[in-house]
């Protein structure tokens, strides 16, 4: 109907069809608010209170920078979310708890006052807040294996995501990583089906609480995300979108291999109550996930007993991803539409969320999409806010504010770093360091906050430490691989060198390398690339040269790996007396120094099998690798 109309009376029609135009109800008319009435019921009788358009209005999410003042209320939006480094002009709990109830006030001034959800990346940690406790990235955490530390981040995390008065985080992503060349290896916990196993369910239970107790998603707990369904971390070398070698690309296995490797993440990640789920951006067998009908919706949210995985939340859409459809006919608004017939709940088209509510409108109006799709949508969207216990706390409060980034919130930071660390060479026992040792410490990982927290950092894509003359501003608050040696030398009556002229007076060599930030497609290996410590593309400038500069000394080298996956080292190795790998471990860096110092012996083991060379690759599962999967030293 609206694509035929004049653009007057389109905007005419849209605008009466806006919840705006419609007068608020009072209390008494809203017997959903009623906590004595089960959700589900409570889900119905709102449902049948709304039109057509106030239903359109739930169906999509805004990034913040999208919207002009008024629009969460004019269109009745469902949802809105900051990017990465999408931030208020006040990055503090204050400036966002601002920012998330003006927002809030505005869909509480709707007819129906149907609160928004407010989602953000915590990803490891509540990571684009200055001054929160940053976690290792997921594939640290994988080589930890230790769930109940799962569930204490899943708790801080919350916490300090609730610290700032947001409601939603885009995690867990569930990803099983086959190719450590993608960009997003990171984010994954590791190679196998195991690791998901053991690791998903308790992050959602520390995120959201535990199903069935009081705790379930109330007070400091949020929302939480399983990603990218279905098969991200499968997609194939060179079948990446656009300009990327592989993220976004395409997956071949057979469909019984796809689900029992990739899907065991969502299977535990329901089982422990997950509220949502967001579509992949790859495909599988050519058909992207946005557009994967027999996936999202005949067998994610299919009954278990009808063979589904049951799920009763809801699915998002991941960042603009509808109309990267290819393979579906037509213009944005087909594909739009067809990712919303295929299953998407939500979508997450951030800047064109008007466009896909006149989609959704004209759609409706033309029947090529049903009321009960539409109905299915919104009942399983307000079932999740009915469950978050958002309509009787819509409003951010700053009671958890002083709570961000607290010693004891980076006490469980530091743990999670120490249990992360694998120990792949120790050579005539080079480490433990001992207390009273002269030890150099160098390289370009060695002292800077930002590179060792790498991507999803203050911003998408990660940053640095500034340093300007002898002032250092860390790119947030947070310790080094240099603080804690230093801590710790001075403790032991030992010595940290850092001044090259006196590197022949050390009796031993901490040499940090590793990769330069980076998210998402800016992270995959371009052709041709070899993932050595000198590569082009991602790798730290001044890694080798820092090696080679100790080694030439004399002196004997422990080298820390500071990067988001396994590194080529096959050549340079046996040069080398130790190698310690500390993943991305985040704000908490000095931590490190304490399992060097052999305060607490290394239990990490790799959760993704080490490449002899990238001609290796994908080298999951690979018996011929430098370091299998699950191999890791321990000092006794
Ligand atoms: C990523 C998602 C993320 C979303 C919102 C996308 O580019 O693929 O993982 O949740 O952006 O920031």
């Amino acid at each position: 109907m609206l694509g035929s109309m004049n653009r007057c009376s389109r905007l005419l029609a849209i605008a009466f069809l806006m919840p705006f135009f419609l007068e608020p109800l009072s209390a008494l008319e809203k017997p959903w608010l009623d906590t004595s009435k089960p959700v589900a019921e409570r889900v119905t009788l709102l449902l049948a209170q709304m039109t057509l358009a106030e239903k359109t209005g739930q169906m999509v999410q805004a990034e913040r920078g999208a919207l002009q003042p008024g629009d969460v209320r004019t269109y009745g939006i469902g949802s809105v979310l900051s990017g990465g480094g999408s931030l208020p002009a006040s990055n503090t709990p204050a400036g966002w708890i601002e920012l998330v109830n003006r927002l809030q006030t505005e869909s509480l001034n709707t007819r129906l006052g149907v609160p928004i959800l407010y989602g953000i990346d915590a990803v490891h940690g509540h990571n684009n807040v200055y001054g929160a406790t940053i976690f290792p990235h997921n594939l640290g955490l994988g080589a930890a294996r230790d769930p109940e530390l799962m569930e204490q981040i899943g708790r801080v995390t919350a916490l300090e995501v609730a610290a700032t008065g947001l409601n939603w985080t885009f995690a867990p992503c569930v990803a099983v990583v086959q190719d450590i060349r993608w960009g997003r290896t990171y984010e994954s916990y590791g190679e196998s089906r195991e690791l998901q196993t053991l690791l998903t369910a308790r992050l959602v239970q520390g995120l959201q609480g535990a199903q069935g107790t009081v705790d379930w998603l109330s007070g400091a707990h949020i929302v939480a995300t399983a990603k990218h369904f279905l098969g991200d971390g499968g997609v194939l070398y060179e079948t990446g979108e656009g300009s990327t070698t592989i993220d976004r690309g395409n997956v071949e296995i057979p469909l019984e291999q796809l689900k029992a490797l990739h899907g065991q993440g969502y299977v535990e990640a329901i089982r422990a109550g997950v509220q949502t789920i967001m579509a992949s951006f790859s495909s599988y067998q050519g058909v992207h996930m946005h557009a994967n009908k027999a996936l999202l919706t005949d067998w994610l949210k299919a009954p278990v007993a009808s063979g589904g995985l049951g799920f009763g939340g809801f699915v998002i859409g991941d960042w603009d991803a509808m109309g990267l459809t290819s393979e579906v006919k037509g213009d944005y608004a087909a594909k739009v539409l067809n990712s919303f017939n295929a299953g998407v709940d939500m979508a997450m088209e951030q800047s064109n969320w008007r466009k896909v509510i006149e989609i959704l409108l004209a759609s409706v109006k033309n029947g090529s999409i049903g009321q009960a799709r539409i109905d299915d949508a919104v009942r399983r969207i307000l079932t999740v806010k009915f469950n978050a216990g958002l309509f009787e706390h819509p409003m951010a409060t700053n009671q958890y504010s002083d709570q961000l980034g607290s010693a004891v919130n980076r006490a469980v930071a530091a743990r999670a770093v120490k249990e992360s660390l694998v120990l792949l060479k120790n050579d005539k026992k080079l480490l433990p360091l001992k207390p009273g040792a002269k030890v150099f410490v160098a390289g370009p990982m060695a002292d800077n906050v930002g590179r060792q927290c790498g991507g999803w950092t203050l911003s998408w894509q990660g940053g640095f430490d500034r340093k300007v003359g002898k002032k250092v501003t860390r790119l947030t608050p947070g310790t080094t691989l240099l603080e804690g040696l230093q801590a710790q030398a001075k403790a032991g009556d030992g010595e940290i060198i850092t001044d090259v002229a006196r590197l022949a007076q050390a009796s031993v060599a901490v040499i940090a390398v590793g990769e330069t930030p980076y998210a998402e497609m800016q992270g995959d290996i371009q052709l041709g690339g070899k993932m050595t410590l000198d590569s082009p593309g991602r790798m730290s400038a001044g890694n080798r040269e820092a090696i080679a500069q100790a080694l030439d000394a004399g002196v004997p080298v422990v080298v820390v790996l500071v990067s988001g996956r396994p590194l080529v080292v096959t050549d340079e190795l046996s040069k080398w007396g130790a190698l310690v790998v500390a993943w991305l471990p985040g704000s908490e860096g000095a931590a490190i120094a304490e399992v060097l110092y052999g305060q607490e012996d290394f239990r990490g083991k790799l959760p993704v099998t080490w490449p002899r060379s990238v001609e290796d690759l994908p080298a999951a599962g690979s018996k011929t690798a430098l370091f299998p999967y699950g191999f890791g030293l321990s000092l006794r």
